[in-house]
């Protein structure tokens, strides 16, 4: 699919609300969860959620970030995350086609999940490349993808990890694998949350 053809079948999809059963799978709602959990940090200054959807993961990261910037280039989906979260002050939803669109400033912690797939392979190279320039000097990135193809991916989620783990100049600080999903996060600066915490 290019850019135009993308844009049309997530608007198709989301005249349904919740089209991927995000408020109603547990699988959905424990994989948030764990995304969530792995966060080395209690609190972000200024966070970018990258394809929203429609806001259930906005919600959940909300609640750890001073300010969160949400994307997603479907105004379906920018409709239905805007209801979600409600009137919570300190996130904005946008919407917007990556990379072709981008936002100012940088970001201490940008989440890429379930997005890479259905970018084209140069696409999502220039989009890695942004990201990292993107980040602040301790700025965390998690990406979290299916690993299984389907008909709508250029590429399954390990390739987009592979991809990504290529192109970025950041360390890998941490990984999680099932049989279905794969979440890794990219740092400069790897945190140990026991020293954060003073255990060690
Ligand atoms: C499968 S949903 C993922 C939702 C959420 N991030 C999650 O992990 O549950 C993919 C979302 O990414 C959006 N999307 C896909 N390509 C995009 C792009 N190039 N720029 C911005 N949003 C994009 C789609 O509109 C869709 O809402």
């Amino acid at each position: 699919m290019n850019a135009q053809e993308r844009a049309d079948y997530f608007d198709t999809i989301y005249q349904q609300q919740d089209p991927f059963g995000y408020g109603t799978r547990w699988y959905e709602s424990r994989k948030r969860d764990i995304l969530l959990a792995t966060l080395p940090r209690a609190g972000f200054a200024r966070a970018w959620e990258l394809g929203c959807s429609n806001g259930e993961t906005t919600r959940g990261l909300a609640a750890r970030c001073q300010t969160l910037l949400a994307t997603d280039m479907s105004g379906e989906a920018v409709a239905q995350a805007a209801q979600r979260v409600g009137a919570r002050s300190n996130v904005e939803i946008v919407q917007a086609c990556h990379p072709q669109q981008w936002p100012h400033g940088s970001f201490d912690l940008i989440v890429v999940s379930e997005v890479g797939y259905y970018l084209q392979p140069d696409e999502l190279k220039d989009l890695v490349e942004r990201v990292e320039d993107s980040l602040t000097p301790e700025g965390l990135l998690v990406a979290c993808h299916w690993k299984h193809a389907f008909e709508q991916a250029h590429q399954d989620g390990l390739a987009v990890h592979h991809c990504i783990g290529h192109l970025l100049s950041l360390p890998l600080a941490y990984r999680y694998e099932d049989n279905d999903f794969l979440l890794e996060a990219w740092t400069a600066h790897p945190l140990s949350v026991a020293q954060q915490e003073g255990l060690r």
